[in-house]
């Protein structure tokens, strides 16, 4: 039987059919993978597993008994607990109080703060879930936030885990050592359901995999007996450029442009970076004595673990930050200082910095250009919905808000308005995080045409093989140094990962 299964389930959003009788049974001790394209329901139908949405049709069965989640209360309370993709923890508590908070050991009407730590520690060593306790949330890197939230829905005694997108945040040994960990929860018989649009993952991580395409499942397979062109075609009904298995390193889509003639004087640099430090809010140094150059038609791409720097240096570049030293030079001359106009921008952070989530889809695609298109609302619909076309971005309407966009398709958005505008310099972190494998495609080819209509696109990636298939030259950070750049053929995983762990610095 079946640990939970939903039984057709239906959910509208207006004249959106988010779900369409979608029936998916997960079995106990089983890693089950939910995949399909921006906007195929996977995320509609997680939260209505785990109480956040009431389907329209259908039914939820919990070790085959039908049940009702009215609220993630009830979910939990059936042993139900899920992971999003936005990590919601205090981070100005310790490990043990953010996974025992609500459901706190108490002696006497107060937290007992030993048997929390013990439960706590005693939780981790079991799953193979290190952490340590007594730590500040804040202060982990997100890897090991996480852990903690997984340790909080155990705490809770989930039985289910649901884990939406987990790793779009972390870095690839951190994904490596959370598909470990779901190895050891599910021995332990625990069921895990896994979204995600890693096929890569999906095929090292799960036992069985549900295709949803526009609200429907298309496609279940068992993982040891499918492959990557399966999936994509149960996703997108075609498969991808026939290059099948290759899908995980995406290939060049244009040579890689020689900066210069040979024997010519290299081009000069349309963005430069000259000694930079950039210090955080407690004086400590983030970025130091960083120098390094773009030039049109170039792409540099910038690799390095998690918090070696990458943000900070992006902040000063696109003049979010003021640098405490060194200069950012824009075609030889100094950065005005201030958000800068020449310098187009994809954040990872594309909800919280780059879009106004209660503004409409074509405001969102058209900020910042509003002025061209001053108040002329039919030219704004049309040049929307022409962005809307060119990056297949799937929405109800161009009016509706972005806020109701999935995340997915979100992110396409502020894509669309940064690849599309006419800059000299284009700066991106984690063009296809959170896209599915059509859209990565299409990112990867939009912009190496950056790249060719001679813009400097400087390119921040944790994944090494985007990295490897666009970039000129890739810069490695450790500890806010720059410690090696590689031209694009001799940056194996091998050698980034060495300097990316300071090993060949
Ligand atoms: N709260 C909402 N209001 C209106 N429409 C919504 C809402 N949530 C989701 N939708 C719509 O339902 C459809 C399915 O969205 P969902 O978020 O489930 O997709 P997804 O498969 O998770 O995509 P992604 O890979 O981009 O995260 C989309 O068309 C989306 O715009
Ligand atoms: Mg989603």
């Amino acid at each position: 039987m079946p640990a939970v299964e939903l039984v057709g389930v239906t959910k509208r959003f207006g004249p959106v059919l988010a779900n369409d009788g979608v029936d998916l049974a997960v079995e106990r001790g089983e890693v089950h993978a939910v995949v399909g394209e921006n906007g195929a329901g996977k995320s509609t139908l997680m939260s209505i597993l785990y109480g956040l949405h009431r389907p329209d049709a259908g039914h939820v069965l919990r070790d085959g008994v039908r049940v009702r989640l009215r609220s993630p209360a009830d979910a939990i309370a059936l042993g139900l607990g899920m992971v999003h993709q936005r990590l919601r923890l205090f981070p100005g508590l310790t490990v043990t109080e953010n996974v025992v908070i609500g459901a706190e050991p108490v002696r006497r009407g107060v937290l007992d703060r030993q048997a929390a730590r013990r439960s706590v520690a005693e939780l981790a060593g079991r799953y193979g879930l290190e952490v340590d306790p007594a730590a500040r949330v804040g202060e982990l890197p997100v890897g090991v936030r996480q852990r903690v939230e997984i340790l909080k829905a155990l705490h809770r005694r989930a039985e289910v885990l649901i884990l939406d997108e987990p790793t779009a945040v972390l870095t690839p040994g951190e994904a490596t050592r959370l598909f470990g960990m779901l190895r050891g929860l599910t021995a332990a018989g625990v069921s895990v359901v896994l979204v995600t649009h890693k096929l890569g993952e999906v095929l090292a991580a799960s036992d069985r995999v549900t295709v949803l395409r526009g609200g429907r499942v298309t496609g279940r397979f068992v993982t040891a007996a499918t492959s990557a062109d399966d999936l994509v075609r149960a996703m997108i009904g075609r498969s991808l450029r026939a290059r099948g298995a290759s899908l995980a390193v995406p290939g060049r889509t244009a040579s890689p442009s020689p900066s210069a003639p040979a024997g010519a004087a290299p081009a000069p640099y349309a963005l430069e970076v000259r000694d930079l430090g950039v210090h955080d809010r407690d004086g400590v140094a983030r970025v130091a004595g960083v120098s390094f150059g773009v030039r049109p038609g170039e792409i540099v791409g910038i690799a390095g673990v998690a918090g070696s720097g990458q943000r900070e240096l992006v902040d000063a570049v696109t003049g979010l930050r003021r640098p405490d030293a060194g200069v950012v030079l824009l075609d030889g001359r100094p950065a005005a200082g201030g958000r800068e106009e020449r310098v187009a921008y994809v954040p990872e952070d594309r909800a919280g910095r780059a879009t106004a989530p209660e503004m409409s889809l074509a405001d969102n695609l058209l900020m910042g250009e509003q002025r061209a298109f001053l108040l002329n609302a039919d030219l704004v619909r049309r040049r929307a919905a022409e962005l809307v076309g060119r990056f297949a971005i799937r929405a109800a309407s161009v009016r509706t808000p972005i806020s109701r966009l999935s995340g997915g398709n979100a992110q396409k958005a502020v894509l669309a308005r940064e690849l599309s505008r006419d800059t000299p310099v284009l700066v991106v972190e984690e063009p296809t995080q959170g896209v599915d494998v059509g859209a990565q495609e299409r990112i990867h080819a939009l912009l190496a045409g950056a790249r060719d209509a001679g813009r400097a696109v400087l390119l921040q990636s944790s994944e090494l093989s985007e990295l490897r298939a666009l970039a000129d030259r890739v810069l490695v950070m450790f500890e806010g140094r720059l410690v090696a750049e590689l031209p694009v053929a001799e940056a194996t995983d091998e050698r980034l990962g060495a300097a990316m762990t300071g090993a060949a610095a």
